[in-house]
Parts: structure tokens; sequence; C-alpha cells
């Protein structure tokens, strides 16, 4: 698919490193991108990719023929849990280097195991596909990229499930008129974090994609 300077491909094992450095470079800073650029490129993205299930696109400079957005989604409800528990050394291991490199950071690693672990959220139907990540290269954004590659993960994730859902942050109202632009409903918030869905019956298959 060709849209003005950038396409969208499928993405592979090869584009690890390029997914890597643009969830480092773009997104808020989250449990796996903390571990730094090799952990998310090594542990977290290799995991992902070793799914049969996950869905990953990613969009190319024309020009330089270099990744500048990715969008990556799964089935898989918990990804973090059987991903750390999957790699559970190597987790420990960098948990314990970030600690060591900057202390602080044991507050949030602790936050973020009481939310994994004890934390209310939405629990996924087996008919559920999750949107997972989607990021843009800094001075890439806002040229339809993000828009474009959402868009085929939907339609993509449109064949086998009922609804693709997202997880984001109220603190971010661009985040969520991002997805309520691309037609996904507001449908639960807790404390700051708010889920939408895309319900491909009501949405999609019936209407078109916006
Ligand atoms: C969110 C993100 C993926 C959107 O990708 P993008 O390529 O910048 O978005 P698009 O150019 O396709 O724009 C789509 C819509 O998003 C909104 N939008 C995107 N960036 C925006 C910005 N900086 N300011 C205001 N609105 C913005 C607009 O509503 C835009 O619609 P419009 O073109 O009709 O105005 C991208 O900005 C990004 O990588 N952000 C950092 C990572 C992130 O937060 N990811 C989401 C995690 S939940």
């Amino acid at each position: 698919m060709k849209i003005s300077n950038f396409i969208i491909k499928p993405a592979s094992e090869f584009d690890r490193h390029a997914i890597a450095s643009i969830h480092f470079n773009s997104l808020n800073k989250d449990v796996v991108s903390i571990l730094g650029i090799k952990y998310l490129e090594d542990v977290f993205y290799e995991y992902l990719f070793s799914k049969v299930t996950t869905l990953s696109f990613v969009a190319i400079d024309q020009d330089t023929n270099q990744v500048c957005g990715f969008v990556i989604g799964s089935p898989e409800q918990d990804i973090y849990k059987s991903m750390i528990l999957n790699n559970f050394l190597r987790t420990i291991r960098s948990i314990f280097v970030s600690i060591i490199k900057k202390p602080k950071n044991i507050f949030y690693f602790f936050s973020i195991f009481l939310l994994l672990f004890f934390g209310k959220g939405y629990k996924y139907l087996n008919s559920d596909f999750e949107l997972e990540y989607i990021a843009v290269e800094r001075k890439w954004q806002g040229k339809g990229v993000g828009k474009a590659l959402a868009k085929i993960i939907i339609a993509s994730a449109s064949k086998s499930y009922k609804k693709c859902v997202v997880k984001t942050l109220v603190s971010t109202p661009i985040n969520i008129k991002f997805y309520e632009e691309l037609g996904f409903k507001k449908f639960l918030v807790i404390g700051n974090r708010v889920w939408l869905e895309f319900n491909f019956k009501k949405q999609f298959i019936r209407e078109g994609i916006k």
C-alpha cells in the first residue's frame, strides 16, 4: 500500500531494532522501555514476534528506506506477565541493572508489579484483539503515518476477531482523539488508564472504516 512518500508493509524480525528504537524514543516510558533498547529488541519484541498471532506493520520512509513508524498487536491477555515469566532471569537482571543505575526506579517497578499482578483492568474475551503499541518517529508525526498504520492493523484484525481494544492514558488527550477519529469508542476508565474499542461488526463491516 503506497501513501505519499511512505509505504506500509508487514513487519519482520529484521525490523526489531528499528521498532525498539522508535518505541524507546517516541512512546511514554513504560515497563519495557525503561529496561533499555536492547531489552526491547532482544526480549520484548523477540517474544512478540515469536507468537504466530501477533500482527505487526511498519511504515517505511521512501526517501531513506528507514522505518519511520510501527504498529503491533496481539490477542494475548497480559502480554507483560507472560513475557516476563518467559524471560524471568533476563528481566530480573535488567531490572537490577536499571535500579543500580537509577535507584528511584525501584518505586516505578514496585508500582508496575502491583498494577500487573493486583491491578484492576479489562478482562479480554477470546474474540478481542489488542492494539498493543503504535508509534511514529517524531519528525514523521502529524503526516498521516499513524492513521495509515492503525487502519491496516484494524483491517487485518477484523478478519479473525470481533473487536480491537486499545489502552491509553487519560492524561494523553491527543492519543484519545487519535483513536476516536479512527472510530474507537471509550468504554472503561480506571484511574489514569482508559480503554477504547473498535467493534468490527458495528463500525467496520457495515459502515466501512473511517
Ligand atoms: C499517536 C501517533 C501514533 C499518531 O501518529 P501520527 O502519524 O502522528 O498521526 P497522524 O498524522 O496519522 O494523525 C492522525 C490524527 O491524530 C491526531 N494527532 C496526531 N498527532 C497530533 C499532534 N501532535 N497534535 C494534535 N493532534 C495530533 C490528529 O487528530 C490527526 O488527525 P488529523 O490529521 O485529521 O488532524 C503519534 O503521534 C505517536 O507516535 N505518538 C507518540 C507515541 C504514542 O503516544 N503512541 C500511542 C500510545 S497509546
